[in-house]
């Protein structure tokens, strides 16, 4: 075993709270939820039971109406901030009120066909089906109320790129006067510069409080929020999501199911296709309030690869962005574009790369043909955690690791990264 490999498997067995893992410990005390999909697949690699239960724990934060939240607060009390009683969610389990992007489905189907012990695989996955099905239901329901096939993404932390400078300009329509006192707890175990900005904080917090005096009730938060936009992580990430459940539901589903998945695909695919930009060279975030698209040019812009919705003129039109940004940084794919003037390389999402975005990047490209790219994308990560370990996120210019260190969604894409590439020519 090599020593990356070994190294990796300590950080998910450090980081395992019991059955759940916390994505670092300290800044990141509970489990969240795209990065419990992302871990998973760290796990299966080497210790199936524990990848199943990982699902499992999560699913357990699921909400009678089907949605799936940001945090699961398992643990004992802790300074985390926001912590339960911020959130007011009156969950049966404490969690977060709203959701992240749904990589479930996907980080399943991959477990599924990875999967060593067919019984286990198998009865773990007919049970978590319903589940997702449910989850994917919500996000109709509650996200796109009006069936234009765009989800609205109602938080900039239910986009998990929480303060892209893509929210900058949405975000300035809530009012940083949050009734809740700030007790910042974040940069307590990360350098400020790495973290997003007290004002963030102030309208995060804000845009919570509106939500729970809403009693997080999704047709009145959708009626009266004044941030609502359609990301590329969530829509094209559930695109994909509903791809690889549609592949479950023919093993677990019904054909009416099977119909439903189906018919929302053609709509996704149509609707997310209106976002592509030709003059930015990628897709661009819409903002629904002020119904514009939001001129911002960010890694998500690149993930209808990963839905496998981009034909071959769209993905050679960004792969030579993407070629341009190159020329800029020395390692692939900071997060915003290094040739926007909000770019900064140290900053949360706001430049860093991310290694889970740049698996999923990197896959889109080379299921489309498009190797070279794909090749260069994954030996940049390759480089970058070797070179300053399994941080959170790391700086483009310099390869210097950044935010959380030991972490969980990093270790797991060193892990699993391989055999994802093995698995999924379709
Ligand atoms: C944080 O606390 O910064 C998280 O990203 C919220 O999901």
């Amino acid at each position: 075993m090599s020593a990356t490999v070994e190294a990796a498997r300590a950080i998910l067995r450090d980081n395992d709270r019991g059955g759940y893992t916390v994505p670092t410990a300290g800044l990141y005390p509970y489990q969240w939820n795209w990065d419990a999909a992302f871990v998973a697949m760290g796990w299966i690699t080497f210790d199936e039971p524990r990848a199943w239960r990982e699902f499992e724990r999560l699913l357990e934060g699921q909400w009678a109406d089907g949605m799936v939240p940001h945090i699961i607060f398992h643990g004992p009390k802790s300074d985390y901030f926001p912590g339960p009683d911020v959130w007011k969610t009156r969950a049966p389990v404490p969690t977060s009120g709203i959701s992240q992007p749904p990589v479930l489905a996907t980080a399943v189907r991959h477990c599924w066909e990875a999967g060593r012990d067919g019984t286990l695989a198998e009865d773990r996955t007919a049970a978590i089906y319903p589940k997702i099905l449910a989850w994917h239901r919500w996000w109709v329901e509650a996200r796109d109320p009006e069936r234009g096939g765009l989800l609205g993404c109602l938080h900039p932390w239910e986009s998990g790129m929480d303060n892209s400078p893509a929210w900058d300009a949405a975000f300035a329509r809530v009012a940083p006067t949050p009734a809740t006192p700030i007790r910042r707890s974040d940069t307590g175990h990360v350098g400020a510069d790495m973290r997003p900005s007290d004002d963030f904080y102030k309208r995060v917090i804000a845009l919570i409080d509106l939500y729970a005096s809403l009693q997080w009730e999704p047709r009145a938060l959708w009626a009266r929020t004044p941030f609502k936009v359609a990301d590329l992580a969530i829509n094209a990430i559930l695109h994909r999501a509903n791809r690889d459940l549609l592949a479950l539901a023919e093993r677990f589903g019904t054909a009416a199911e099977r119909e439903e998945i189906a018919s929302r695909l053609e709509l996704t695919a149509s609707a997310i296709d209106r976002l592509w930009s030709e003059a930015a060279g990628l897709y661009l975030p819409f903002d629904l309030i002020a119904k514009r698209p939001i001129e911002a040019p960010i890694s998500a812009g690149f993930l209808p690869a990963w839905a496998g919705i981009a034909d071959a003129a769209r993905i050679s039109t960004m792969a030579a962005t993407l070629e341009r940004w190159a020329k800029k940084v020395r390692y692939l794919v900071p997060s915003t574009s290094p040739e926007d003037p909000r770019f900064e390389p140290r900053r949360y999402w706001r430049g860093p790369v991310w290694c889970m975005m740049n698996m999923m990047i990197a896959e889109g490209f080379r299921a489309a043909g498009a190797s070279d790219l794909a090749a260069r994308i994954k030996s940049d990560t390759a480089a970058l955690v070797s070179r300053a370990g399994f941080h959170e996120y790391f700086d483009p210019q310099t390869g210097v690791g950044l935010g959380g260190g030991h972490f969980s969604w990093t270790a797991s894409v060193a892990l699993s990264w391989p055999l994802l590439s093995a698995a999924s020519g379709e």
